[in-house]
């Protein structure tokens, strides 16, 4: 389907750690837990806009390196009592190959609020 893109190699994703995606003007961080699931979220945290991609992965929770809010990287969502959302993007491995999902017809850009609150 086109609106699945190719972005990264399974293998080039550090474990527990993520590589930036950049679409338009949209950095998207891509994660891979312990587990080695992979998570794609706006590499910008909802509290004031940290590099999500440069904190800490416990489990499926992200800790910003900013000021320590934990975000789960399932749903984008802040763990209380920290209360915001970063938008979050559908990934899927295929043949040692990450894909990552836009809204059909949109630019990251267009698709960056939180879908859990639009
Ligand atoms: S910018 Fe992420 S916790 Fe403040």
């Amino acid at each position: 389907m086109s609106d699945w893109i190719a972005i990264a190699k399974f293998d080039d994703l550090p474990r527990m750690g993520a590589r930036v995606v950049q679409f338009d003007t949209v950095r998207v961080a891509v994660f891979r837990t312990s587990s080695d699931e992979v998570f794609a979220v706006k590499d910008a945290c909802p509290h004031r806009g940290g590099p999500l991609s440069q904190g800490i992965v416990h489990g499926t929770l992200v800790t910003c390196p900013l000021h320590n809010w934990r975000i789960d990287l399932a749903t984008g969502e802040a763990v209380q009592p920290d209360r915001g959302c970063a938008h979050t993007y559908q990934t899927r491995v295929e043949a040692g190959q990450v894909y990552l999902r836009l809204a059909a017809g949109k630019s990251a850009a267009a698709t960056e609020s939180c879908a859990s609150h639009a």
